[in-house]
């Protein structure tokens, strides 16, 4: 293997600060990368980590997406839920759960999101120095899951205060006691609520989930968090890259502001973004670019990096609205492929338009004042101090 003094560590704070110069020497240099220390193996070519995404009998989810899940201990299943199954365990219950996510139920909740992003955006612009992240991205994604899965309006609030132990936890120390018994209290929360909807069923997605009697309340409980850990996190971190990168270069602020948001949305989901990578085991020992990795690997598969692959994406470090996104890979690929995407893009679009109306004269961003998630899988900002120009 060529370049073996490269050196990449997901948790390295000057890594976790700009991982792109070292994916970019990965690609380079190591495109298999073994971590000895950390013990995992890394594919960052675009058309490396598409191919292992699609092949999941040669890349199981068994141990589920997270490069560190250890560090959920004995309540991993509780969080993953069927991202982190195999066929044909996972082809059964994703068929189920793709019935709570046509377009038409994405479609009708539109109306719902703009009226919980005005709100937010309105209070926020209001006092005109605020904290982006916290004060708009990390709420709204998570209002919208409760609203999916049938949470009144008045425990919305409620919902965020006991999942924010977990949101922005690090995978790479454990989880304290009392955020478990707080991501408890929210369990036994949605129990009730599934009680409920078997009583009495609705139109919304805990009754479509309550159909299936195969499907137990538990399976139903870890699956309601899986959407919490996949689209809460994600969607927040989306919104942020949008907001930071749009400031960070003024000609495409401009575009973005003139009405470019689908193509807002696209460019930040390709060039900053969330899930930057998702963990598999390999099933048989197998060779990239001439390294044999030996069977039950971790591998870690560098979407983040895939995403600036030079071969895909011409002059891949602009941000640049214009540019052909197609080929992006944010959502992943393949049968684990995000159920959410479509829903993610809702959320992205509806509040850009919102904050676009609402701060048309611009912002300014203390880029001194802003702090990162720092765990591997997830990327984002976690403090985005904005001020609204008078
Ligand atoms: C799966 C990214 C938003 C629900 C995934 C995967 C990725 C991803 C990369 C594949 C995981 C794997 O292969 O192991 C994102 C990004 C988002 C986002 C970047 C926002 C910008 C959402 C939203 C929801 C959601 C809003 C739902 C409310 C899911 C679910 C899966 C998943 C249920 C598991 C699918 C399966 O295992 O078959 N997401 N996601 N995601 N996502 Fe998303």
């Amino acid at each position: 293997m060529v370049g073996v003094d490269v050196f990449y560590n997901p948790y390295d704070p000057v890594v976790n600060d700009d991982p792109y110069p070292v994916y970019a020497r990965l690609r380079r240099e190591a495109p298999i990368y073994h971590n000895t220390e950390l013990g995992f193996w890394a594919l960052s070519r675009h058309a490396d980590v598409a191919a292992a995404l699609t092949d999941s009998a040669l890349l199981s989810s068994d141990h589920g997406p997270v490069l560190d899940a250890g560090a959920f201990g004995p309540q991993a299943r509780t969080f993953l839920s069927f991202v982190a199954m195999d066929p044909p365990e996972h082809t059964r219950m994703r068929a189920t759960i793709s019935r709570g996510f046509t377009p038409r139920r994405v479609a009708a909740l539109e109306p719902m999101i703009r009226q919980i992003a005005r709100g937010y955006v309105e209070e926020a612009v209001e006092r005109g120095t605020f904290d982006f992240a916290r004060d708009i991205a990390a709420k709204l994604p998570l209002d919208v899951i409760s609203e999916l899965v049938g949470v009144p309006p008045s425990e919305r609030a409620g919902v965020r205060r006991r999942m924010a132990p977990m949101l922005g936890a690090d995978p790479g120390g454990q989880i304290a006691e009392e955020g478990i018994k707080s991501v408890i209290s929210l369990a036994d929360y949605y129990r009730q609520i599934i009680t409920e909807r078997r009583a009495a069923p609705r139109d919304d997605l805990v009754s479509v989930l309550v159909a299936d009697e195969e499907l137990t309340d538990e399976d139903i409980v870890a699956f309601l968090f899986l959407l919490i850990g996949a689209g809460a996190e994600t969607t927040t971190h989306l919104l942020g890259a949008a907001w930071f990168w749009a400031w960070r270069n003024p000609d495409q602020r401009a575009a973005a502001f003139g009405g470019a948001i689908p193509r807002w949305v696209e460019e930040s989901l390709r060039y900053d973004t969330p899930a930057q990578g998702v963990a598999r085991r390999l099933t048989r020992a197998t060779e990239w670019h001439g390294t044999r990795v030996p069977a039950d690997a971790k591998m870690w598969l560098l979407i983040g990096s895939a995403n600036r692959d030079e071969g895909v994406f011409p002059d891949p470090d602009a941000y640049d609205l214009e540019r052909d996104t197609g080929r992006a890979i944010s959502f992943g690929a393949g049968r684990h492929f995000c159920l959410g995407g479509p829903l993610a893009r809702l959320e992205a679009r509806v509040t850009l338009e919102e904050l676009t109306k609402a701060v048309a004269p611009g912002y300014d961003i203390d880029a001194a004042g802003i702090t990162r998630t720092t765990h591997g899988n997830i990327r984002g900002m976690t403090r985005l101090p904005t001020t609204v120009k008078p």
